[in-house]
């Protein structure tokens, strides 16, 4: 168990490639606690949880809003102590042509991806300086911050964004021994991607743009979350880690 004894935070640790890292940290021995916005969804992640034996706490958090944050973080301390690994998974993507993005769609994207990724890091890191934890925080970017995709400006920014965070805080956070790395998923099956999933024609024309010829699933991200959480990535910090089914190599 390679999480043993560890207490990890995933925010929209409910659904998709969240709840399978909730689910696999779980059952690498960390104690979890996922926040989310729908509280039947975690309730129902935290069950699966509970019923295996782990140990799984939730909370009806917007991690825009940095009160409901803040007081997450306190109540998660008061519950178990500390807080070890931070993933910081909670996001949004709705697509739309640069040219009719709206403002309210620009501010949306800001706000959850990025703002809310700043105010969950915040927090959690000054608990961890003040506890002396050596922790592990995790962006979950994406190949959209390392490369153009069309119909997402807004979302592509967020992600390129919170990978420059992520080295930035990197930079500070090491001589503190906090370690802050970010995951670049490719294209992963969740509900987030279901649109395009079920448009056969769609979907056939984009999975040529993968050389490996299929989509990723969300317990393939949560395999390279275990490793940045755990000492096996010990030596690791301000990186990102790309896993794309080799997307990002293709050229034509
Ligand atoms: N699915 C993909 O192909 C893919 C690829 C690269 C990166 N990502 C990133 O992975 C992360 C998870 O995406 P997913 O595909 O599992 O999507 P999803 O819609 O299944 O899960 C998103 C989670 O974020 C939570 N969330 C959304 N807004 C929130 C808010 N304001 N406060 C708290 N929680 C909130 C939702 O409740 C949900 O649990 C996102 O950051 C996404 O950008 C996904």
């Amino acid at each position: 168990m390679r999480l043993h004894g560890k207490v990890a935070l995933v925010t929209g640790g409910s659904h998709g490639i969240g709840q399978a890292i909730a689910l696999n940290y779980a059952r690498e021995g960390a104690k979890v606690a996922i926040c989310g916005r729908g509280q039947a969804a975690l309730d129902e992640t935290v069950g699966i949880i509970r019923e295996s034996g782990g140990a799984a706490v939730s909370y009806t958090v917007d991690v825009c809003d940095k009160q409901q944050v803040d007081d997450m973080v306190e109540r998660l301390l008061a519950e178990w102590g500390a807080i070890d690994i931070l993933v910081n998974n909670a996001g949004i993507c709705d697509p739309a042509p640069f040219l009719d993005i709206t403002e309210s769609d620009w501010d949306r994207h800001m706000a959850i991806n990025l703002k809310g990724t700043f105010l969950a890091s915040q927090s959690v890191a000054r608990a961890m300086v003040a506890r002396g934890t050596k922790g592990s925080i995790i962006h979950m970017s994406s190949v959209n911050g390392l490369a153009a995709e069309s119909d997402q400006v807004h979302y592509n920014a967020t992600k390129a964004a919170m990978i420059s965070m992520g080295m930035s805080m990197a930079l500070e956070l090491a001589p503190h021994g906090i370690r802050v790395n970010s995951l670049c998923p490719g294209f992963i099956e969740t509900r987030l991607t279901q649109p395009l999933i079920q448009n056969g024609p769609a979907i056939a024309q984009y999975l040529k743009t993968i050389p490996m010829n299929r989509v990723g699933q969300p317990d393939e991200i949560a395999t390279a979350a275990i490793f940045l959480a755990s000492d096996d990535s010990r030596y690791m910090t301000g990186q990102s880690l790309v896993i794309d089914g080799g997307q990002l190599i293709k050229l034509s």
